[in-house]
């Protein structure tokens, strides 16, 4: 392969053939290709676009660059939900052991936070001896027992993936649609799957700005994805606002266990200490309801939604939970103790509001900016999390407010990092004299 000439065929704006983008790929991973000519070829990308046909070669090379996973035959559909990111996004903790008790199989490979949007494992390692880093073998034997895994990837698993996002993070090519659609759709199809979930943000506090550039990619990657025999849907979420009342690793774990406890009859939160909000649970049911339409088990999303709120109300998930921590090395007594804690930060500071009226806006960028700063979230790949800081009893945007009510908790690992937070946390809210207009969760589903 001469790749100098792959490359000024992509600057010029030429397609290239699969067999081209494969040979890129096979050369890149086998790292025959030096760092500044690959770096230039994602330039060339960023810049002239890669076809359907393009990227479709593209995301099945990065897929078998590596392991697939490969499950035995099983009545269980194989399903699983990506969410592009953002603040206070937990929704993959509850969903998990739900979609388990709903009859799924569940192998979900989750990623690291990186700036402000949070990620799965940071959350998961808040949790005393929980381990994100599972071989193969044992991702496919918990799948197979439990019903779900929440995990990292494995070193064999897309290494194409591994040596591209990190040339885009530092060459400025992360936010092209057909590498963002590879890049997440590779690890996706990793996995073996029936059918896909996919939250599309866009917001302020959102990869994606815009509606339409978030359409955009949902429409990319549900289209291939169902080319490529996935069952895939997207949902185009808003993300101006935190999901949820947490932010921070911790803290989010807490509410997501509220969050399956909730309607369960049972308790791990001292009730004084309760805060779970109605919009993340309306995300993880209508995650849940999609999966069920998607894979035939649900004939519509409302059905689907009743489904997956009387599972919730059984409890189930809730045990399926323990038992997926359990088979995760959690250490279930030390986070029962860690629970009924009201904190486990050392220093924690509350906000209240200075006038009366109605929260009409929290800014989900403010706040993931403060617990990023807090500690929570990493600047670098290298930057190490501390898993217990960040804020909870987030005001919601129509909430009233009084003089000295509550808007939000800061959590830090000293009393100066919680005033300069609890100060940030102040900027992020605007209250107003009338309630804002409510503002629906989910803007538009795509496929
Ligand atoms: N998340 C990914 O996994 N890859 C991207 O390119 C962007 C977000």
């Amino acid at each position: 392969m001469n790749f100098l000439s792959l490359l000024e065929a992509k600057r010029d704006g030429r397609a290239l053939t699969a067999t081209q983008v494969q040979d890129i790929i096979a050369a890149s991973t086998a790292g025959q290709v030096p760092d500044y000519q690959m770096a230039a070829f994602l330039m060339a990308v960023f810049f002239r676009g890669l076809s359907t046909e393009e990227t479709r070669a593209l995301t099945l090379a990065m897929r078998d660059s590596g392991e697939v996973l490969r499950f035995p035959a099983d009545p269980r559909p194989l399903v699983d939900k990506h969410s592009t990111g953002g603040v206070g996004d937990k929704v993959s903790l509850p969903l998990v052991p739900l979609l388990a008790c709903l009859g799924f199989r569940v192998p979900m490979i989750s990623g690291r936070g990186l700036g402000i949007t949070g990620g799965t494992l940071d959350k998961l390692e808040a949790i005393p001896g929980f381990t994100t880093a599972l071989s193969t073998e044992r991702i496919i034997e918990t799948v197979q027992r439990v019903g779900c895994v929440l995990c990292g990837q494995t070193d064999r698993m897309v290494p194409a993936d591994k040596r591209l996002y990190a040339l885009r993070d530092v060459t400025g090519t992360v936010p092209s649609i057909p590498l963002i659609v590879a890049s997440i759709l590779s690890k996706k199809l990793a996995e073996n799957l029936n059918a896909l979930v996919l939250d599309v943000k866009f917001g302020h506090a959102a990869f994606m700005r815009t509606r339409d550039q978030a359409r955009e990619l949902a429409q990319a990657m549900v289209a291939l994805g169902n080319e490529c025999g996935v069952r895939t849907r997207a949902l185009l979420t808003a993300m101006n606002t935190p999901l949820g009342r947490t932010a921070g690793n911790w803290l989010e774990v807490k509410e997501s266990i509220e969050c399956l406890e909730r309607n369960a009859g049972c308790q791990s939160v001292s009730s004084e200490n309760k805060q779970s909000a109605p919009d993340l649970q309306e995300l993880v049911v209508l995650f849940a309801a999609h999966l069920l339409v998607l894979s035939g088990k649900a004939n519509n999303v409302e059905t689907g939604e009743a489904q997956a709120i009387a599972c919730l109300a059984s409890g189930g998930p809730r045990r399926k939970w323990d038992e997926m921590l359990a088979a995760q090395g959690a250490d279930l007594d030390a986070l029962q103790r860690k629970l009924a804690a009201d904190h486990a930060a050392p220093a924690v500071l509350e906000l209240s509001a200075d006038r009366a009226g109605f929260v009409s806006h929290c800014d989900a960028r403010l706040v993931g900016e403060l617990v990023r700063d807090l500690g929570g979230g990493r600047l670098t790949k290298e930057g190490v999390i501390q898993p217990d800081v960040g804020v909870d009893h987030l005001a919601k945007p129509g909430e009233p407010v009084s003089p000295g009510l509550l808007l939000g908790r800061v959590h830090a690992t000293d009393r100066a990092q919680a005033d300069v937070a609890v100060a940030r946390l102040r900027q992020a809210f605007t209250i107003s004299e009338e309630p804002p207009a409510p503002t629906p969760l989910v803007i538009e589903v795509i496929g």
